[in-house]
């Protein structure tokens, strides 16, 4: 149980250690919520890679028209979904259902070009409270 408590604080410490600079409104969620996280670029994004990162860890990977799953992070699989109907114009946004604790951070939306050279991207911060574990934490710091 010290452990849940250890941990909590390191989350609520790197959330306000890492100084990215995000781009869109930080988005906060309670555990077990689905939630969109929004990206949008001004292009057709159809024939183009998009690669979704949290804090450097796989989130999403888009290619060749397709969703590639080979190198997505073991925390995100079978929880993370875009919209095929959407790419065409440019709206590169995701959902990720079920949402944990630990999928808190800062993610990155990417788009390259053919070549794999980065063209553009954008930043948002996702924050998954665990109400729960909290409540339960600060009953047993305080019994
Ligand atoms: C992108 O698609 C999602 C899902 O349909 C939608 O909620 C969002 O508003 C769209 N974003 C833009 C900029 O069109
Ligand atoms: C928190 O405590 C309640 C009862 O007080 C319990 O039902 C619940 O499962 C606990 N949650 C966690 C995450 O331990």
């Amino acid at each position: 149980m010290e452990l849940v408590l250890v941990s909590l604080c390191l989350l609520t410490f790197t959330g306000k250690a890492f100084g990215d600079k995000p781009n869109q409104t930080p988005i906060t969620i309670k555990e077990d919520e689905s939630v969109i996280l929004p990206c949008f670029f001004s292009t057709t994004l159809t024939d183009k890679r998009i690669d979704w990162k949290k804090d450097g860890e796989d989130v999403f990977l888009y290619e060749n028209g397709r969703v590639n799953p080979s190198s997505q992070n073991e925390q995100f699989r079978g929880r993370v979904s875009h919209f095929p109907d959407k790419v065409k114009s440019g709206n590169a946004s995701i959902t990720i259902k079920q949402a944990k604790v630990s999928d808190s951070g800062s993610y990155t939306c990417v788009y390259l070009n053919e070549d794999g050279r980065e063209e553009e991207r954008q930043q948002i911060r996702l924050t998954v409270d665990g109400f729960k574990l909290l409540q339960n934490s600060s009953q047993i710091a305080f019994a």
